[in-house]
């Protein structure tokens, strides 16, 4: 069995201990008869065809053809490790989660980086978002925090995602760029859909090529809420920090990187585990009383927008280490499934309608790409929390159920489980209004929060992000495309439109945008009803 060189078992360790296979004994089929020749196929006579009765090659060959899945249809390249997560203080003024409130408790937890747009096996260090996600194994279920190493999204409402992952994909004919922001669908959709920009800056900027997993920040992004054992409830954004601090490769490295070393994150996370050297990230919060849920003059059900941490400073709450590398790549790392709405009582959510999105999205997704209902069952998935009802059947069904009855309630006893005591319960928010399908008012700001990142960089940041905009930008063949782009950075800031302008074929801005937020821009509404 696979230890951390500390000889750490926790209860996800003890239970994958059931799950792990050594090659050892004698080669069999996968019904278990043994076999003493598996290089030569059946055939008649030494030059013959091959037979039909050869049930070894025929099997042996369909579990081959059988052995890919669909690769994520976003963050389909990662890297995954096991450790284990553990609370500084009781959070139990804020949650009634028992891993936020036991400090003497060590959570068990399984980590998965990635990058967004590449495939399986493109490069690590592209101009790209990082996935940061946690499942954390409690002892009253599983809990995920899938977050980004960046504090924003590109849109507000999930109903965009598909056009906004359509964009920034490879264009479909030709399936080119692979992995790369350089492009005119994803500048296209930048250009027309401005509440994308604060997210742009982030993604023009150093925070977009890390240097190291060990070294990258993550965020919740959307706004969670905490509950106590009271059910008051409290607003939260989460933070992981690194212990080794923030940094970031240069544009010239990572270009040299992605062609010498492909795997160059990958590897570095692999390696520093086996040293030794465990990655470790501190879990801050910010909280926020629901009372001031108006205080900031942001929306904090907006996802484009962060609450500055002058206002609301960080709490660091916990401390997060990662100390084993995984057994098997794909039993472990490809099939691990995180979901936003897999919450833990005393965790629940706000109506962000990015959030609401996410949490309709994971399951669907998984449920076809790991192949039916099942997929908790996987060991990396399965919680070490008991798990007990009345679902049945399906693909991969895993767990011999007995007794007659799977359904509630029944008389009759055997199968079906007692409803829980303590169990998880809804935040109980008043909601009331009108069916409307409408952006809200309070969302339209889309330009203050960019200006803010742009004037937090230094002069070589910016110096880097100008570039990275000029080489990105100017791999869009559209003229007019590059055009809305700049107009649009003029109202983020007037000098860094020119700086781009100036690099990608563009007459600068003559004047300094008239700020309205991006509520309406004549280019913008021109542009739109052109498209109608
Ligand atoms: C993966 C959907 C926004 C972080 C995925 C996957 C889907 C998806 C379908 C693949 C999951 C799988 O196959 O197991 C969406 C939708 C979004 C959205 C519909 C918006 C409506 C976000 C945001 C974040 C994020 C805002 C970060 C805060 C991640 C991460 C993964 C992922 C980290 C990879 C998880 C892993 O390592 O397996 N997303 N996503 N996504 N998403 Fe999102």
């Amino acid at each position: 069995m696979s230890e951390s060189p500390q000889g750490r078992t926790d209860d996800k360790d003890r239970q994958l201990d059931d799950d792990r296979v050594d090659s050892k004994g004698a080669l069999t089929t996968d019904t278990g008869v043994r076999v003493d020749d598996t290089d030569n196929s059946l055939s008649a006579g030494e030059r013959g065809p091959t037979l039909l009765e050869d049930f070894q090659f025929r099997e042996k060959l369909t579990h081959f053809d059988h052995e890919r899945i669909p690769e994520r249809v976003v963050h389909a390249r990662g890297a995954g490790a096991y450790g284990y997560f553990q609370v500084y203080e009781s959070l139990a003024d804020y949650t009634r989660a028992e891993f936020l409130c036991d400090p003497s408790l060590k959570t068990p937890v399984f980590v998965r980086f990635s990058t967004v747009a590449g495939s399986r096996g493109s490069s690590d260090t592209v101009r790209d978002v990082r996935g940061f996600a946690t499942k954390f194994y409690t002892r009253e279920g599983n809990y995920d925090l899938v977050g980004n190493n960046m504090p924003v999204f590109f849109i507000q409402d999930g109903i965009k995602f598909p056009d906004f992952v359509h964009a920034v994909k490879p264009e479909p004919h030709n399936e080119i760029p692979q992995a790369q922001s350089a492009h005119d669908t994803l500048w296209d959709f930048v250009g027309l859909q401005p509440e994308t920009l604060h997210m742009m800056m982030w993604l023009m900027s150093d925070r977009a090529i890390p240097r190291s997993y060990r070294t990258m920040q993550g965020f919740g992004v959307h706004t969670f809420r905490l509950v106590d054992a009271e059910g008051r409830g409290t607003f939260v954004k989460f933070h992981w920090t690194p212990r080794l601090g923030t940094h970031s490769l240069v544009w010239d490295e990572t270009q040299r990187i992605a062609g010498k070393d492909p795997d160059f994150n990958r590897r570095d996370l692999w390696e520093a585990i086996e040293r030794g050297q465990y990655p470790e990230y501190e879990l801050g919060m910010q909280l926020i009383p629901e009372s001031d849920e108006h205080a900031f003059g942001v929306d904090l059900l907006d996802p484009t927008k962060i609450v500055p941490e002058e206002e609301v400073p960080v709490t660091p709450v916990g401390r997060m280490v990662l100390d084993r590398n995984p057994d098997n790549f794909f039993a472990e790392t490809e099939q691990v499934a995180f979901h936003t709405a897999n919450v833990v009582p005393g965790i629940d959510f706000t109506n962000d309608p990015l959030l609401q999105a996410r949490n309709f999205s994971y399951l669907d997704t998984q449920l076809i790409r790991l192949g039916g209902p099942n997929f908790q069952q996987l060991p990396v998935n399965r919680p070490v929390a008991p798990v007990d009802n009345d679902q049945r059947d399906g693909y991969g069904q895993h767990r011999v159920h007995r007794g007659a009855t799977s359904y509630y309630p029944n008389s009759l006893g055997g199968g079906c489980p007692a409803l829980g005591s303590d169990p998880y319960r809804h935040h109980q928010e008043r909601v009331d209004g009108a069916k409307v399908r409408e952006r809200s008012k309070s969302f339209q700001d889309h330009y203050s929060q960019a200006t803010l990142f742009y004037n937090s960089l230094s002069d070589w940041e910016r110096g880097h992000l100008v570039e990275a905009f000029r080489f990105e930008l100017g791999k869009c063949d559209t003229h007019q495309v590059r055009e809305r782009v700049v107009e649009r950075l003029n109202h983020v800031d007037h000098g860094l439109a020119r700086d781009v302008a100036a690099g990608v074929g563009v007459d600068p801005p003559r004047h300094e945008a008239v700020p309205n937020h991006g509520r309406s821009s004549p280019a913008l509404s021109q542009a739109r009803t052109a498209m109608n």
